[in-house]
């Protein structure tokens, strides 16, 4: 199992010692979760705090737009290079062509699905992504209370993969901690992202050791 810790749970005040501890804790990934105040009732960081983040670690970026106007979001973090860049698709018109945008900056390209959007929406997008990322919770905030109904969702997502998409990551945001982590596994995740379950810990490295 993959674990990609949430910075929207970091101390803001310090923002790069908090990245390397939690790389060096063992983070597959950094995941970034970008809020434009709109899609979502929220607002966070700017890219010029994403270039801080990437200068304080190796460990790949996992980019999380929570934004309307996608394609003008991802010029804004493109020179970021991040692994993955996952966009909500109840927000996109021509989802295609922005899974094109991504994959021809070399980037993986992923889709996300709030809580009550429903697997089939994938049915002819799957095959094109290197990643879904599933949300537990609804988008715009952490610390909040896992949606249990996810995991069903996470099992017919890997159903619809092992015909389309054998390859296909999924990935897992919202409320994730130790309890739910075994069950999130058993249905077929490979990647969950934990923010206050991580950065809440007395040590990182035992919190995503727990998580695996
Ligand atoms: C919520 C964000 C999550 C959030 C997770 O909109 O997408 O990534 O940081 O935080 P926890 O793990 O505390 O639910
Ligand atoms: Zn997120």
């Amino acid at each position: 199992m993959k674990i990609s810790p949430s910075i929207l749970s970091a101390d803001f005040g310090n923002l790069s010692e908090d990245v390397k501890k939690v790389s060096l804790g063992g983070a597959d990934y950094i995941h970034c979760d970008i809020m434009d105040g709109h899609f979502v009732p929220n607002l966070t960081m700017g890219p010029m705090i994403i270039e801080a983040v990437k200068s304080a670690t190796d460990v790949p970026l996992d980019i999380h737009f929570m934004v309307e106007d996608i394609p003008f979001f991802i010029d804004m973090y493109k020179h970021l290079e991040p692994e993955f860049i996952s966009f909500h698709i109840e927000e996109e018109k021509h989802i295609n062509r922005v899974i094109q945008k991504i994959r021809n900056l070399g980037i993986r390209p992923s889709v996300v699905l709030n809580p009550a959007t429903p697997v089939c929406l994938l049915d002819y997008i799957v095959a094109d992504v290197d990643m879904v990322l599933l949300m537990s919770v609804n988008p715009g905030f952490g610390g909040q209370k896992f949606i249990p109904s996810v995991i069903d969702k996470v099992k017919e997502l890997r159903e619809l993969a092992e015909k389309k998409n054998p390859d296909l990551l999924i990935e897992i945001d919202g409320g994730v901690n130790d309890k739910n982590a075994p069950l999130l596994k058993d249905a077929g995740a490979d990647i969950l992202v934990a923010g206050s379950f991580v950065f809440k810990h007395k040590s990182y490295e035992e919190a995503i050791k727990a998580l695996r």
